[in-house]
């Protein structure tokens, strides 16, 4: 199962300037539960965004760079070489951006794990848009603001709708 991990606000804007448009620590926890154990797969800008491996997951890091090096991750030049090392690993692969990479593996992932933010701020990266007649959401858990979370929140997981044989 390939899954990609995603929060976006409702514009579907996912980053600006290289960074998250919020800090909301629930979506961060959410984030390392679902993950954790787990090959990740982010495109070099994010992975420089987040400034450094993430624990206990394979970190897989797609660059064209040839001179290109950072400790603890496994750089590939390619999105087929990143599936292909993530599906040695482990039947489970996250796809967590950005929107570059987002772009390249919509069209085939199988699940979607989004967090729809209650914001409309201000992007340079989205997301595509989630077609219902693609996708289906399964679950669905929403969160209001509080004293450590600007905005609400739901997390959304989203199932590809099976092709029907018509
Ligand atoms: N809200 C969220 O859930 C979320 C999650 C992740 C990221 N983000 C945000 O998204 C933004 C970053 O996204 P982005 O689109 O700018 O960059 P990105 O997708 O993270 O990385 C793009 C880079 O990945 C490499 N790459 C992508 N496709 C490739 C391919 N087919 N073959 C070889 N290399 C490939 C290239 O690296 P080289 O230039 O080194 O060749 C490319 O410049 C940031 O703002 C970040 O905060 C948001």
């Amino acid at each position: 199962m390939t899954t990609i991990v995603v929060a976006m606000g409702a514009n579907q804007g996912i980053g600006f300037d290289n960074q998250l448009l919020w800090h909301l620590p629930n979506d961060l926890k959410h984030f390392k539960e679902i993950t954790s154990g787990h090959p990740i797969i982010m495109g070099r800008k994010t992975f420089e965004s987040i400034g450094k491996p993430l624990p206990n997951r394979t970190n897989i890091v797609i660059s064209r760079r040839k001179d290109w090096f950072q400790e603890g991750i496994l750089i590939v030049g390619s999105i087929k070489e990143a599936l292909k090392f993530a599906k040695k690993i482990d039947e489970e692969i996250f796809i967590i951006g950005g929107g570059k990479v987002y772009e390249q593996t919509f069209e085939f992932c199988d699940r979607l794990e989004v967090t729809a933010v209650n914001a409309e701020l201000e992007a340079d990266t989205f997301f595509p848009k989630i077609d219902p007649k693609i996708w289906t959401k399964t679950d669905e858990s929403c969160h209001e603001p509080d004293e450590r979370h600007a905005f609400g929140y739901c997390f959304q997981t989203y199932e590809r709708v099976e092709k029907s044989e018509a």
